[in-house]
């Protein structure tokens, strides 16, 4: 039986349209859903829609639609977007659905039964942008008078409200010793420190339901109250799998081996989270790990500079591969980057149209020509051979090694210090010089080089899925022998191959 692997997004807030920062998280996620499958894991990968609080409820009101109309739109609209970049979610949770009602009415009693929620009354300040709570000291007032979080610059509001609490200020020790004992639990290790320090810095009860207004799950037993949005949120995890039926069959995948988070809610995915599952006694996620943030041609996404890219004009002219890789090449995962659409064409001319495409093009077409269209028959190998093959065979291992510490970009590099190694080897054995002198050795340079290119494109196709079929289709790889494990079998000697074809033309930029 495969090993289960779980993997999530955070689930979008359908307050507005989806937009680059959201495909990315999605992206990242997808990439090492898909990894996984290639590796003979039994994923599950889980994205969707967060769609109660006072944001999406403002939101609505806003655009003039009730809520549940409103948020039906908006999700639809991120249903949209997955499928556009290809993300293979095997479920896509709305927390409007009655599954989630359920769970969450479900979660709220077992933390009563623990005695970690007792009634009280919040008076303190709260961002409606960021739905959370702030202490004094984590806002700042600002000249024109109005006060605002430091963390991310959002509007606070004084608000005065009975509420449920949860004891959160009971679990500092016993978050602090987790955190201890599971160093790889917060990546990267900045964030780590983040948190540590402020969990050392002592915990505040947290107020978990809202009076003031009434989109949201009510509370069990008090339905003046709604649960405080964030709470219902991060139950969508658990919903998924089944909770709260003990015989769901996807509760064999909690604990979730990743949640991959924006930078900006590292705080409610290992604190808040991890402190309401040890309440309810259920095991803790095994990592959560932090990406940074987009900007677009070096201005911060907002709505006064009305700049939220959308992606799918990108995918409509770059297509969806070449956005896909430019998302996971251009920054190193973890640290905040920058969107131009100068760096987008350039990584797709140089490294997919220049160094990728033009090796598998100039390998497949001189087959085609001048090796009777097969796989090629090998004979003995040269140093430079073993040199090419032994790089290619070791490539599996440093790209499970990278995805395991979600460095997507690190993975990429080893890539293509293969595609660049090919492409010397290629130059320099000359087949086309071996034509004349040397078929035999011309036939084995081409099968070496076809082997280096099956690897790629088994090991890329979590990237990018599309071309890599395509690509693989060229090569006659059959299309159950396409997972990782298969790169152990060679490919068969003498088996036809398809004609050639393209699959990254450069982009030349039309003349305004
Ligand atoms: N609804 C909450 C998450 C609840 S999870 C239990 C939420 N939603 S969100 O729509 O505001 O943002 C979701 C994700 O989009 C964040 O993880 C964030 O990283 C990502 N991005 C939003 N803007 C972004 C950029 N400009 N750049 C990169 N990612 C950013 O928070």
């Amino acid at each position: 039986m495969s090993k289960p692997f779980y993997i999530t997004t955070p689930i979008y807030y359908v307050n507005g349209a989806p937009h680059l920062g959201h495909a990315y998280t999605s992206t990242a996620a997808d990439v090492l859903a898909r990894f996984k499958r290639l590796d003979g894991y039994d994923v599950f990968f889980l994205t969707g829609t967060d769609e109660h609080g006072q944001k999406v409820e403002s939101a609505a009101r806003a655009a003039g639609v009730d809520p549940q109309h409103f948020t039906d739109r908006v999700s639809a609209d991120f249903q949209d977007m997955a499928a556009r970049m290809n993300i293979s979610n095997d479920d896509f949770i709305r927390t409007t659905e009655p599954r989630h009602k359920r769970s969450c009415q479900a979660i709220w009693q077992r933390l009563v039964d623990a005695g970690a929620i007792y009634l009280g009354a919040y008076e303190g300040w709260y961002a409606v942008r960021d739905e959370a709570f702030y202490d004094a000291d984590e806002t700042s007032l600002k000249p024109d008078g109005s006060r605002v979080a430091i963390a991310s610059g959002a509007a606070v509001e004084w608000v005065v409200e009975p509420s449920y609490f949860f004891k959160l200020s009971a679990f500092q020790d016993q978050l602090l010793a987790y955190y201890e004992a599971n160093p790889n639990f917060i990546a990267p290790s900045a964030k780590r420190n983040e948190i540590l320090s402020f969990v050392k810095g002592g915990l505040n009860d947290l107020s978990v339901s809202r009076t003031s207004f009434s989109w949201g799950i009510p509370v069990p037993g008090d339905d003046a109250h709604v649960m405080y949005v964030w709470l219902d949120a991060l139950m969508n995890y658990l919903t998924a799998c089944g909770y709260p039926d003990e015989g769901a069959a996807r509760l064999k995948y909690w604990p979730a081996d990743v949640h991959l988070v924006g930078k900006e809610i590292i705080r409610f995915h290992a604190v808040y989270w991890p402190a309401f599952l040890m309440a309810a006694g259920l095991p803790l996620p095994k990592k959560i790990f932090s990406h940074g943030w987009w900007t677009v041609e070096g201005e911060k996404m907002s709505k006064s500079l009305g700049n939220f890219i959308d992606v799918r004009p990108l995918v409509d002219e770059f297509g969806v591969d070449a956005v896909r890789f430019f998302l996971l090449r251009e920054v190193p995962f973890g640290g905040d980057g920058d969107f131009s659409r100068q760096s987008l064409i350039s990584r797709l001319n140089v490294e997919l149209a220049n160094d990728l495409g033009n090796l598998a093009q100039r390998t497949l077409s001189f087959i085609a020509k001048n090796a009777g269209g097969m796989v090629p028959v090998r004979g003995d190998l040269h140093e430079a051979d073993h040199a090419l093959l032994a790089t290619a065979a070791a490539l599996t291992g440093k790209l499970r090694e990278a995805l395991d510490r979600l460095a997507f970009h690190e993975a990429l590099e080893d890539v293509w210090k293969l595609i660049r190694n090919a492409n010397a080897y290629i130059d320099h054995q000359a087949p086309w010089a071996l034509k004349k002198t040397d078929t035999a050795r011309m036939n084995t340079v081409l099968r070496v080089l076809l082997e280096a290119i099956r690897t790629v494109g088994i090991l890329l196709q979590p990237y990018m899925p599309g071309s890599m079929a395509a690509l693989l289709d060229q090569m006659g790889v059959a299309a159950d022998a396409r997972q990782i494990a298969a790169l152990e079998t060679p490919m068969v000697e003498g088996a036809a191959l398809p004609a050639p074809f393209g699959i990254f033309p450069r982009y030349i930029e039309k003349a305004a």
